[in-house]
């Protein structure tokens, strides 16, 4: 369950970044717990897309701070105040090889179906907030929010292909246990291609 939500009501670039800072520091910790939650249940391929997407995140944030202090030479405030809990509270008291056929099965569709909201919220935040940026005239600041615009629809992209194959196949086990390997392979590759500037 994540219980956070986007400020709208914002326009100047200090209170949209500080928005855009915040959802980040959710988005990190939504990738990070998911990366758990497919690690205890054995999908390695899914386990290593959201370790892909911590790191990617985290760097890019890095990015978003860097760039609001050296182009407005101030400080973005960090008050995030949400809930990230992906697992599921009954997880912490069971073991790996205790869960079942079905449990696993409905994890997949759950997990996917919430990283996809929050994908697409992403997506819709970002925009607006690059719109309004264009609309007051700060132009350079609209364009590093249209990049990250771009970096999440392509994210997005990608997770909506993954759920209509899931779709595709019924949430079909034996299909999800062999298409991981595949993707643990792919993002494998990716994790020892990030880079630190
Ligand atoms: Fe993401």
């Amino acid at each position: 369950m994540i219980g956070f939500k986007s400020k709208m009501d914002v326009s100047t670039p200090e209170e949209i970044f500080l928005e855009i800072n915040n959802r980040f520091i959710g988005a990190i910790m939504m990738h990070g717990q998911f990366a758990d939650y497919f690690d205890f249940l054995g999908l390695r391929g899914y386990k290593n897309l959201h370790e892909y997407q911590h790191l990617a995140e985290s760097i890019e944030r890095r990015k978003v701070c860097r760039y609001y202090i050296n182009h407005h030479n101030a400080l973005i405030k960090e008050d995030f105040s949400g809930e990230v809990n992906i697992i599921p509270d009954a997880w912490y008291t069971a073991k790996r090889l205790s869960v079942g056929k079905s449990t696993k099965q409905k994890a997949v569709e759950d997990g996917f179906l919430e990283y996809h909201n929050w994908e697409s919220d992403t997506k819709f935040v970002y925009e607006k907030y690059a719109q309004k940026l264009r609309e007051t005239g700060s132009v350079a600041d609209a364009i590093f929010v249209e990049k990250l615009v771009e970096d999440v629809s392509a994210e997005l992209k990608t997770v909506e292909r993954m759920i209509s194959d899931l779709i595709s196949v019924g949430y079909d086990m034996v299909y999800i246990t062999e298409i991981q390997p595949e993707i643990q392979e792919k993002y494998n590759k990716k994790l020892k291609g990030i880079e630190v500037e």
